[in-house]
């Protein structure tokens, strides 16, 4: 379950970085590269591309070979203008000390009014939205990098099939990934198999439901196979995850979890069945809706 049956040899386990404390974001990543984790998302919004690119050297230096990894990072909402692509990869690519990245998603399909604040907003608290840039004006600037090599595939984040297909369809070089929150609650079964036939690969975040409670992680059908198989919830939907053909992002923030997150394997039929099954519906990210992130810190210290 660890290696990879997927387009661009994206290893199926990703590690995410999307972690508030700096410090934190070095050891956590340090901790993912020693448990086996060799894939890595990041983004230019998180604030922190340069303390996972210190763990990352780290790694580098300690013996683990630079094409074993695979990197990703991620192009901001105020950065869509193409004229501000290249410039924002470029920059990201420092942070990171890499000197070329395996994949650049478009973060999300929302563009902000461009600038250096990440959050722009109005007099009243409201986002302020670019309107003079298409998703397709700033896919043409992402295509450029891989034609300079630089960025080895580009893809698409928080999208739809609505918000994809116009891009696929039009696209000199098609999206190779798209990052969408999945889990058994959001399992986004007509995405998937779009992705499945047309070579895309599907790369879910929150795989545990972000983790909140209740979710997917504390539901009676992943608790009662947990105890069934001997393995823990987590382990679980990591490996329903896999197990349906998509790659995946968790952030284990300890050792332990680290190790825990890593130590998959495949579930019995019945089970992965079961897990099928499950009605309940529930998204936990609005970034979808609106741009805005539901998961970093605002200036004002709001969520
Ligand atoms: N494209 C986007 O818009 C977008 C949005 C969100 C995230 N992402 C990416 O996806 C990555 C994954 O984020 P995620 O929040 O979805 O990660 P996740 O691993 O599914 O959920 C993280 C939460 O689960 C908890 N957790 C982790 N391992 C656990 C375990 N073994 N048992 C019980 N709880 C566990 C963590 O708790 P503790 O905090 O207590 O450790 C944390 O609260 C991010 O880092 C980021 O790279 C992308």
């Amino acid at each position: 379950m660890k290696t990879t049956n997927h387009p661009l040899n994206i290893p199926p386990l990703g590690f995410g970085t999307l972690i508030a404390d700096p410090a934190l974001t070095v050891a956590a990543t340090t901790n993912a590269l020693q448990a086996g984790f060799r894939h890595f998302d990041s983004a230019e919004r998180y604030r922190n591309e340069r303390e996972v690119g210190i763990a990352l050297k780290e790694g580098i230096a300690a013996g683990i070979a630079r094409e074993d990894l695979f990197v990703t990072t991620k192009l901001w909402n105020t950065n869509h203008r193409p004229e501000r692509v290249a410039p924002a990869f470029e920059a990201s690519l420092e942070r990171l000390q890499l000197d070329y990245l395996d994949l650049y998603l478009v973060h999300t399909p929302f563009a902000f009014q461009p600038g250096d604040d990440q959050d722009p907003r109005d007099e009243n608290g409201n986002v302020i939205y670019d309107g003079s840039v298409t998703l397709l004006d700033t896919w043409r600037a992402m295509e450029k990098l891989v034609d300079s090599g630089k960025s080895r595939a580009i893809g698409l984040s928080d999208v739809g099939l609505k918000e994809l297909l116009p891009i696929y369809e039009a696209a000199r070089i098609k999206p190779a990934v798209v990052q969408v929150e999945a889990h058994p609650y959001l399992p986004e079964t007509e995405l998937l198999e779009f992705c499945k036939e047309n070579n895309i690969v599907f790369l879910a975040f929150a795989p545990l439901g972000h983790g909140i409670k209740p979710g997917p992680l504390e539901d009676p059908v992943v608790l009662e196979i947990s105890r069934r198989i001997g393995k823990t919830p987590a382990q679980v939907l990591l490996a329903w995850a896999v197990q349906r053909g998509t790659a995946l992002l968790t952030t284990p923030k300890t050792m332990e979890r680290a190790r825990e997150n890593f130590d998959i394997s495949p579930l019995p039929e019945d089970a992965f069945e079961a897990i099928n099954r499950i009605k309940s519906r529930q998204r936990f990210n609005n970034v979808v809706n609106t741009g805005v992130p539901g998961f970093i810190a605002r200036k004002t210290g709001q969520k």
